[in-house]
This record gives C-alpha cells, structure tokens and sequence, in this order.
C-alpha cells in the first residue's frame, strides 16, 4: 500500500483524476471500477474538464460501480445510477452500454448478484478500482464483519452508513436498509486500486485502515493484502496517522510518482 498526502481536497482529487486519465490514455479500452459519494463529486468533475478541455476520451472505456441500494429504480435520484449519469456518463463521450451497476430492483438479487459478478470476469476483470470509505471503514458498503474474500451480495447497511446517507434522501427514513455490493474479494482482485479520503471526518478511520490490523471490522484493512493500492487523502484526512513523514518521503523519492509532484 501506498499513502500520499495532498494539500487539500482539491489536490487530492486532481491526483486521482490525473491517475485515472493517465491510465485511460495508455488503455482506452479500460476497465473502470466506479464508486458514488460525496468525495468522488470532485475527481469526476475534474474528469468531465479533462473530457472537455484535453479530449479525454471514454468512448471505449468500460465501467463498473461498485454498488447500489436495494429497491431504488435506476431512474430514482438518490440511485447510484443517477449519481453516475449525473456526475459524469452525461458529460462525457461514454457509450452508456459499456457502463454497468447492479440492479437494486432486480427479482431474483442473487441471481443479479452472480450476473453482475460474470460480467466483470467477461470484461476481463477491473483494471482499475476508483473507492471511498466509509466513516465505517467499508469499501463499496462491504460493512463491519464482511468476510475479507467475499463476492459481490446483498448486504445490511450499518447504522453509521444509514446515519451518513440518510441525510441525502428527501425524506430521510425513506433511504434503502440493504444494498448490492462488490464482496471485499472482488474489490482485491483489481489490478490496481486508488482509494480518496478528504476532511477530518474521515482521519480515524483512514488510520485504522491504514495503520492498524487487517480486520473485517474494517473491510477498507483488507488494501493492505493488495498488491498495488494507492490511497490519496488531503492534510485533514492525513490528521490521525502516525508515519505521515515516511508517507512524505516515499511519494518525494519513488520515481513513479516524479511526474505527479
Ligand atoms: C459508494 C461507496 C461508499 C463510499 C463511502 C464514502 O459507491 O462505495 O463506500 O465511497 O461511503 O462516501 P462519501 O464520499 O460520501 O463520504
């Protein structure tokens, strides 16, 4: 795992979206996977400039997101659908085809599950994986105590993500108790992944996914086991960690990141 240290959210954000363009420019056809909230607002923002202002092109490049809530139509407005077709599919060149998510309506969620799963191994797999934790710890909504090799499933939101979401509903009590989502094993199998953190909100939990143990009770831990996870976070996200020096120094010496300074 590697740590980078941004100034501020902006920075931060601006890294993700240069690696993301980076990578999209190597390989057009790259398999994106997607996450939703409030952090990733700004790394597709900067995306949908890049899209517009450098000619980034989606036009061949594959997505899939990491979740959706249970019981929301795609065309609902707090749908991870809508999210993605609000914040970035309807600005930029992507062939809505090549864009997936789960469906949080489909009759037999299993079965959507299992689908869902087969469609990222026809793809040839994640290439690279875009995520957000959770105040809970969770990557995708991979909860407190998911196993750490789990599939793609229905799960039960925590009390903490209802309590971090809700507030986005209209009617708050109206906001969906389960969700489909990546397994903690899906996730892992990406070539690559990138994780963002920003605000202070987010300084205990990103050192305990960080610093402390691989535990399921903190399924954003389970990056430590990945072979390539880069996790980019501002000062307030950074405030908790212990070994921000040495995190300074690996991203100010390895010559990957020469370009990114
Ligand atoms: C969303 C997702 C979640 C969020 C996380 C952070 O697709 O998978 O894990 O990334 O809850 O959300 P924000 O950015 O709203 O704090």
């Amino acid at each position: 795992m590697e740590l980078i240290i941004r100034p501020d959210r902006e920075a931060a954000a601006q890294l993700v979206a240069r690696i993301v363009a980076g990578e999209l420019r190597i390989n057009p056809r790259l398999v994106l996977g997607m996450a939703t909230g409030s952090t990733m607002e700004a790394v597709y923002r900067i995306l949908v400039r890049l899209h517009l202002k450098e000619d980034l092109d989606f036009s061949q490049c594959r997505t899939f997101n990491l979740d959706e809530y249970v019981g929301l139509a795609a065309s609902h407005g707090n749908s991870y659908h809508q999210f993605m077709y609000e914040h970035l599919f309807r600005h930029v060149n992507i062939d809505l085809r090549n864009t997936h998510l789960p469906s949080g309506l489909a009759p037999d969620l299993d079965a959507e599950c299992q689908r869902y799963e087969a469609m990222i191994q026809d793809a040839g797999g994640i290439d690279l994986q875009l995520l957000g934790i959770g105040t809970a710890g969770h990557i995708g909504f991979n909860e407190p105590l998911s196993a750490l090799r789990s599939r793609t499933r229905v799960k039960a939101l925590a009390p903490t993500t209802i309590k971090q979401n809700a507030p986005l509903f209209d009617d708050p009590s109206k906001m969906p108790r389960r969700a489909i989502t990546m397994g903690v094993g899906t996730i892992l199998e990406a070539r690559r992944c990138l994780l963002l953190a920003t605000g202070a909100a987010k300084a205990d939990i990103i050192a305990q996914a960080v610093e402390g143990p691989i535990t399921s009770m903190v399924t954003a831990s389970a990056l430590q086991l990945h072979p390539r996870c880069t996790v980019i976070v501002d000062e307030q996200a950074a405030g908790k960690l212990k070994e921000k020096e040495y995190y300074r120094w690996i991203f100010e010496n390895e010559p990957e990141w020469e370009a990114y300074q």
